[in-house]
């Protein structure tokens, strides 16, 4: 049976459960989608469900727990996984790609120490199969800079960069990433001074490169912009708008392509973040994650107006 699911509205599992896979990230292996996302409740930090068509999603693991596995890579990286309190720390936005040369699932990820969000680091885990329990291999502010709102793009050249914002949010840096994945190997951008843009999302067309991002206004969504650059290395043009004033209620996750009949189709994956503006109901007595469980997701094909891309909505 094929699922369809209404845009914007809370996923469910092949098994009818509510999704919990939220900022997250698609990737192609084996035959299946695979969908990493924020799973918060109880122990969970990392969950990963997969589907053969993006409409039935099969629950396969929380690939990252307060009790994963732990190894380091390097001197003073942060293994924490829990604090001494017993308050879970913060995993945000997980990211997936495959090593060819290690035979490795690695995932990149925004940590915070789960008491405020001064930590500002990047967090690594990888796994020798996309849905098995994944090691974690700790935290660590990329050549001392802060890092929150981040995606992984790999390049059709093969190589891969790690896309997060800096100073408190401000810029937006483009790391170049060591073959292994495991690190990052040179600082090779700044983008967007002062702009605060954040929920960085890359795609390439045509040869070039395209940036979409928001603003920062936590959970609430806004205007969406994009940008393209001739060089991941080089100048991007000047923001302009993507989607409406709020990008139809959604914050960019990640584009994914697919080929369909052979044309490439570009799909733009929104986080709907479930949140309370006018604060009309009161979280007294509720689940402290009651807005937060009923994230979802928002899916649109993305069009193009010469190098303009655009989206429109669509239930
Ligand atoms: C948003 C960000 C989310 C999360 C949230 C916390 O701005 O996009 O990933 O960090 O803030 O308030």
């Amino acid at each position: 049976m094929t699922r369809f699911q209404p845009n914007g509205v809370l996923w469910k599992d092949t098994e009818g459960n509510e999704m919990q896979c939220h900022g997250g990230h698609l990737l192609f292996a084996d035959g299946y989608y695979y969908l990493y996302g924020e799973n918060r409740i109880g122990e969970n930090y990392v969950s990963c469900y997969r589907s053969r068509d993006l409409y039935n999603w099969e629950f396969r693991n929380n690939v990252l727990t307060t009790g994963s596995a732990t190894e380091k890579i390097r001197q003073r990286t942060d293994l924490k996984l829990k604090n001494e309190d017993g308050r879970k720390v913060n995993i945000e936005r997980p990211k997936v790609l495959y090593c060819e040369e290690t035979g490795k699932y690695v995932m990149w990820m925004h940590y915070e120490n789960g008491h405020d969000y001064l930590d500002a680091r990047i967090a690594i885990a990888s796994s020798d199969t996309p849905d098995g329990d994944f090691v974690y291999h700790g935290s660590f502010n990329p050549y001392g800079y802060m890092s929150r709102d981040c995606t992984l793009f790999r390049d059709d050249d093969g190589r891969a960069y790690f896309i997060s914002t800096a100073r408190d949010n401000a810029d937006l840096h483009i790391y170049l990433l060591t073959e292994d994945l495991m690190n990052v190997k040179k600082h090779v951008n700044t983008l967007f001074q002062g702009e605060y843009r954040e929920a960085p999302a890359m795609f390439k067309k045509d040869g070039k490169y395209y940036l979409l991002s928001s603003f920062c206004t936590g959970w609430a969504p806004n205007q969406g912009k994009w940008s393209v650059a001739d060089t991941i290395d080089g100048l991007f043009t000047e923001l302009q708008d993507f989607g409406d004033e709020t990008t139809y209620r959604s914050q960019p996750t990640f584009v994914f392509t697919l080929d369909v009949e052979g044309r490439t189709e570009y799909i733009y994956f929104g986080d709907r973040w479930c949140y309370n503006p006018d604060r009309s109901v009161t979280l007294q007595g509720k689940d402290p994650l009651y807005f937060y469980k009923q994230s979802s997701y928002v899916l649109l094909p993305i069009r193009f107006e010469g190098e303009r891309p655009y989206i429109e909505w669509q239930e």
